[in-house]
């Protein structure tokens, strides 16, 4: 990496010793980004602010709050009620957490639909689907913190699906809760661990980054950077424009924060842990019901846990499951089909898992996974080998400047017909 020339004396004296502010220059000003980036491209830069508003508001929730399972409950109420502004920093935390997973699964439909996990990026892909098994396990376990009726009795039913391992999975149980239930030394380690995996996510997600640059972004158009004719700097075109996405992002944000902040949450939560009392429907936080419906949807418990994991691990494998030599769904018309389709199979996963568990919510939530399976293990192999793709632009700055039909060629085309 050559060391760019800064005017400040001080600025540069650094850079020669640590050439930290050329490596921000580069990436800054002469990272080539394609230019035809659409607003879906806003979302990864969105999950990296929510991970930091995470990690701020948390380690500030951290000063009053306490990990004993006769204290905790009492904590966070205490941070609710008497800590100056503690009812916000705890709202923007809880409601965080949600806008964060909204923010990470809008950013893999966007790679699923453009195809962003191809060669390439599959490492970058694949970094990406580590991030979101970490950011599961911070989510699962900040949930038992405040010590509620969910916190405890979701934790009981999480930790026992490790029962259905075969010969060592009570073992394990017994492992996981550190005592024979659900008990202190559990809410001890969920918290030590809440705290570390962020720190975690935060250096996967820089890896993330060092692999995303290593070939750039991929496009809604899906073809490779041509020359310099097809990309802009990163700054200021993307820099404005992921600042003018985080405005946006945050209004509905602050609309939950301030006007509906339980909204998301389980009532039973502000309840405080009792052992000797189930709720009458254990859910889990929204962003893990349709894992929850996939759980469920298996008679079998170990074959359900098997699946639920089972639905992540197919992400992993996805690039080699879908061999298309064409990445953008946009010149895609079957795989368009299939792709929708799980779009609402997800949606509907998400509200069977909130739903219980008998009559035909059942028989749905079976009909939902196996289409999920199905696309992944079967439709994209086959589109793989039977689809005929539409002719893709020369260029991306062709495609941009109308030579094959963008929306600047109208325009000329107006112009043509008269
Ligand atoms: C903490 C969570 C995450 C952060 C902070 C993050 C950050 C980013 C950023 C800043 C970008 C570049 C901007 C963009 O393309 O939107 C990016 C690209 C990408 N991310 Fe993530 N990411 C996260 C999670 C994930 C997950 C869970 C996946 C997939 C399972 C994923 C897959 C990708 C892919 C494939 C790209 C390249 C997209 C393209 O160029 O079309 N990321 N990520």
């Amino acid at each position: 990496m050559s060391t760019a020339n800064f005017s400040n004396p001080v600025v540069r004296w650094i850079d020669h010793r640590l050439p930290i502010f050329s490596f921000l220059h580069h990436e800054a000003h002469e990272y080539p980004t394609p230019k035809n980036l659409s607003y879906w491209w806003n979302f990864g830069s969105l999950a990296g602010i929510m991970l930091v508003i995470m990690v701020v508001t948390g380690i500030t929730l951290v000063m009053h709050y306490t990990p004993h399972v006769d204290y905790a409950f009492a904590s966070v109420e205490r941070i609710m009620r008497d800590v100056n502004s503690g009812w916000l920093i705890r709202y923007i935390h809880m409601n965080g957490a949600s806008f964060f997973f909204i923010a990470v699964y809008i950013h893999i439909f966007r790679g699923l639909y453009y195809g962003s996990y191809k060669a390439p990026r599959e490492l970058l892909w694949m970094l990406g689907v580590v991030i979101l098994l970490l950011m599961m396990a911070t989510a699962f376990m900040g949930y038992v913190l405040p010590w509620g009726q969910m916190s405890f009795w979701g934790a009981t039913v999480i930790t026992n699906l490790f029962s259905a391992i075969p010969l060592v999975g009570d073992h394990i149980v017994t492992w996981l809760w550190g005592g024979f239930s659900v008990d202190n030394p559990t809410l001890n380690r969920f918290f030590a661990l809440h705290y570390l995996l962020p720190f975690v996510i935060f250096a996967v997600v820089v890896l993330h980054i060092v692999a995303l640059h290593r070939f750039g972004s991929n496009n809604p158009l899906g073809i490779d950077v041509k020359g310099p004719q097809d990309t802009i700097p990163f700054h200021p075109y993307y820099t404005i424009k992921d600042l003018f996405g985080l405005a946006v992002f945050l209004i509905p944000f602050c609309a939950f924060v301030f006007f509906a902040p339980n909204f998301l949450g389980h009532p039973d939560n502000y309840i405080p842990a009792n052992p000797l009392v189930t709720p009458a429907h254990i859910v889990p936080e929204w962003y893990f019901l349709p894992f929850y419906a996939i759980l469920r949807a298996i008679p079998d418990k170990l074959m359900g846990v098997l699946a639920m994991f089972g639905a992540i691990a197919v992400l992993f494998i996805l690039p080699w499951l879908d061999r298309s030599p064409v990445r953008s769904g946009k010149f895609r018309p079957v795989f368009k089909i299939f792709f929708w389709l799980l779009f609402v199979d997800c949606v509907a996963l998400t509200w069977l898992g909130g739903k219980p568990a008998e009559g035909w919510y059942v028989t749905a939530s079976r009909i939902a996974t196996a289409y999920y399976f199905f696309y992944f293990l079967i439709a994209l192999p086959l589109l793989s080998i039977f689809e005929t793709p539409k002719p893709l632009p020369k260029s991306i700055s062709e495609s941009v400047l109308g030579g094959s039909g963008g929306p600047a060629a109208a325009p000329a085309a107006a112009k043509e017909k008269a």
